[in-house]
């Protein structure tokens, strides 16, 4: 009735029955939650996994935004695989990679590797289906995984990359995964790259065994000693590669692609329709201007080199010198060095004394999927200055032997 003044019968939302299944699952990022402290003024923070901001060509992405906007097509809907003219770049620059040769129907533009992650997550995995991956693992990839409540079967990972012998041997005992999660080169958070070996063995056994590898390699261009592993691609057809401009231009535009099996991209297609219709054009546009200038982008990505290089240079020296007990492998490349403190304090319980002193780390435990990893700890060189990354762990040491007493 109109003007009716009966009082609403309220009922209260069950907020625990409300949030899906899978949402109950999701756990809130370790190194989000930690990131707040570490953005306390005056806290040295080798916790975030952040590229270095003073390293994005920002004078070329402002230098060329007017004319990429001034074109009415770029702010128009696009496509959802994404933009013709850098899926084709980015299928002839997968076809020089010594692997397969791709078309541009072979390649899914995304909006971050970790959409792609997420997309592929949705389409290919039940609950219950079994994912392998590294122990400890880059939380992102966890948290896609997990969201689909699946099995997550933990392998170590040691200076060699995550250990494919004993994967062969979890096979040849009766474990089925659906697919393998890979890192090749410089592994979030341990820094390893997996061996040819190793690498050939992966091909081999998901060959065997059938079963997906997705390929996530967000560092590989960031190498500063060594030979660069070739994609998995080269030696199996079972495998999603991953890719990401955010390392080398800047993670805030938010493109990267997959390049993979046409039933995956297919189906991965479908997904993001859903997710996001498509990539920003615009970001899609920028990305393509600079990595089709190949003299540019290669003397760029030339120019971040040294810079991260001196870097872990500056670390793994202070670290060396101030702290003889810790044991780290000095990576080859990419933005993390993992450390071990051998019998040393639970860095869990270290944080907030690291803090106290003015440093940020990300504990072990935070990348930790079976095994404890209570003595590590991952330290971040990316955005640093050298000076700054000594003094980091001049104060990281004073928390350890404080910590200790
Ligand atoms: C291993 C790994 N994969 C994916 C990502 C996400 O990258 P993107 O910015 O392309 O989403 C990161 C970011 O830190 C990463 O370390």
């Amino acid at each position: 009735m109109a003007g009716s003044t009966a009082p609403r019968t309220s009922q209260p939302l069950d907020t625990e029955a409300m949030l899906s299944v899978s949402s109950r699952h999701a756990k809130s990022s370790a190194i989000r939650d930690l990131l707040v402290h570490a953005k306390r003024p005056g806290v040295i923070s080798l916790a975030g996994g952040l590229p270095a901001a003073d390293l994005f060509p920002t004078e070329r992405l402002a230098g060329m935004t007017t004319s990429i906007v001034s074109d009415p097509r770029v702010l128009q809907y696009g496509l959802t695989e994404g933009e013709v003219d850098l899926r084709e770049w980015v299928a002839a620059h997968h076809s020089q990679l010594g692997g397969p040769s791709y078309a541009v129907d072979d390649v899914q533009i995304v909006s971050g590797s970790q959409q792609g992650l997420d997309l592929i997550s949705r389409v290919l995995l039940d609950p219950g289906d079994v994912v392998v991956v590294a122990d400890p693992e880059y939380l992102g990839a966890i948290g896609a995984f997990r969201q689909r409540q699946v099995d997550l079967v933990s392998i170590p990972v040691d200076a060699y990359g995550i250990d494919v012998p004993v994967l062969e041997d979890r096979l040849s005992k009766g474990l089925r995964p659906k697919c393998v999660y890979l890192i090749p080169e410089f592994h979030n958070p341990t820094g390893t790259s997996i061996s040819i070996d190793r690498l050939t063995m992966l091909a081999r056994l998901s060959d065997e065994y059938g079963f997906l590898v997705i390929e996530d390699n967000p560092y590989g261009q960031l190498r500063f000693d060594g030979d660069p592993v070739p994609s998995l691609a080269s030696l199996t057809a079972n495998v999603v590669q991953c890719r990401t401009i955010s390392k080398t231009i800047a993670p805030g535009l938010r493109v990267a692609w997959m390049v993979g099996p046409a039933w995956l991209i297919d189906a991965v297609r479908i997904a993001k329709q859903s997710a996001d219709l498509h990539t920003s054009t615009v970001t899609q546009r920028m990305a393509l201007s600079i990595m089709s200038d190949d003299e540019w982008y290669a003397a760029h990505i030339a120019g971040l080199v040294p810079h991260y290089r001196e870097r872990r240079d500056a670390l793994s020296e202070a670290l060396s010198q101030m702290l003889p007990e810790a044991r780290f492998n000095r990576p080859s490349g990419g933005m993390f060095l993992w450390v071990e403190l051998g019998d040393g304090p639970d860095t869990n319980k270290l944080l907030p004394l690291a803090l106290d002193e003015g440093v940020a780390f990300v504990p072990g435990a935070a990348f930790a999927v079976s095994r404890a990893a209570d003595q590590a700890m991952r330290l971040s060189y990316s955005t640093a200055t050298p000076e700054t990354l000594t003094e980091g762990v001049a104060r990281l040491s004073i928390a350890i032997r404080k910590s200790v007493r």
